[in-house]
């Protein structure tokens, strides 16, 4: 259905290896069903700590696993540089950075990351989350921030332009993106957004995608044409954009009234898609409840993916109406 919408897929976030989803039969079923899931974006296992756990000391042995349990289809690789699950070398370095030398050990980490995986990585998500909310946005304080500057973005997109154009596996295919979440629509943080891609193209350095992360809480989600007109904004400064991380969570337990306006939620952020030709596809944060990280992170909130085991972990899955949603919206 997303294919006949003119989509490249409909995919999914999933936390492969890990202890729990890698081990449940019915979810690695479900995952590998390439009618759901023509994509999939590594939930943890590509990011900085697992990826470089020592300096210039590499092991992609956790993505290998990934992208062998992930044949088929598409991967957003997923992220280069964020504030988050980072190794401790980079967060309590033996020797305090400098400018100079945080620059240079972010280089080289997106530039091998980028070269190692070429084109296996359809894009990667080069910066993840690097604004604040609220009325007036500034460049979240991070370890990155702090020691480079609000340059330490357009110093990654520089350094992911340059592993692009090596080509080295194929890299010069992969697609360039900056993520967040709280720009689905018009905002201080959608702007600063879209002044980060205006600079950056200016520079001309390479970006070419916008993640709208699409965290969503069931009932107080933007509308369609809100997030139609957020897409298209973006759209206008010559990117593409993707929905990334869509869930729809609610207070838990969940009713008739709060599944059904969830199924709303759902519906009309896939529907803003369909109708900009250059959103070009929508993963969900994961499609299973049990393995979501929604209530481990907003406590008393749940019940946001589109299946769940009534049972729990290790029994069948059941497709929830917010699946349905999706189906209808394509
Ligand atoms: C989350 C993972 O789902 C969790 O397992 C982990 O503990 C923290 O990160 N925005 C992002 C994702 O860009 O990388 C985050 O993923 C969710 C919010």
């Amino acid at each position: 259905a997303a294919k006949a919408a003119g989509k490249l897929w409909l995919g999914t976030a999933a936390d492969i290896p890990g202890t729990g989803e890698a081990a449940d039969p019915y979810y690695i079923t479900a995952f590998n069903n390439i009618h759901d899931f023509g994509e999939a974006t590594p939930a943890n296992i590509m990011k900085f700590e697992f990826t470089e756990p020592q300096q210039n000391v590499f092991d992609f042995s956790g993505a290998e696993t990934f992208l062998a349990a992930s044949a088929g289809k598409a991967i957003r690789c997923h992220n280069l540089v964020w504030s988050q699950e980072l190794p401790t070398w980079i967060t309590a370095p033996t020797t305090p950075w400098t400018n100079a030398t945080l620059t240079a050990a972010m280089q080289n980490h997106i530039i091998k990351t980028i070269q190692y995986f070429g084109d296996r990585c359809y894009s990667w998500d080069v910066v993840n989350e690097a604004f604040t909310d609220g009325a007036v946005t500034n460049y979240t304080s991070n370890i990155f921030s702090q020691t480079i500057g609000p340059a330490y973005v357009v110093l990654a997109f520089d350094a992911a332009t340059q592993a692009v154009k090596s080509n080295v596996n194929g890299s010069s295919s992969v697609k360039l993106y900056y993520n967040d979440y709280n720009i689905e629509n018009a905002g201080a943080k959608a702007t600063a957004a879209q002044n980060l891609v205006k600079d950056i193209k200016n520079r001309g350095i390479q970006i070419d995608g916008i993640g709208l992360e699409s965290h969503f809480i069931a009932g107080s989600t933007p509308s369609k044409a809100t997030q139609q007109a957020n897409m298209e904004a973006f759209v206008a400064l010559d990117v593409d954009v993707v929905v990334t991380e869509l869930d729809v969570r609610l207070n838990l337990p969940p009713t008739a009234a709060t599944e059904a306006q969830q199924v709303v939620d759902y519906y009309n952020t896939v529907s803003a898609c369909v109708a900009v030709p250059r959103c070009v596809g929508v993963v969900v944060w994961d499609f299973d409840d049990t393995y979501s990280w929604i209530p481990g992170t907003f406590p008393g909130q749940g019940y946001g993916d589109i299946m769940y085991q009534p049972n729990g972990a290790n029994t069948p899955l059941v497709r929830k109406a917010a699946y349905d949603g999706i189906l209808e919206a394509f």
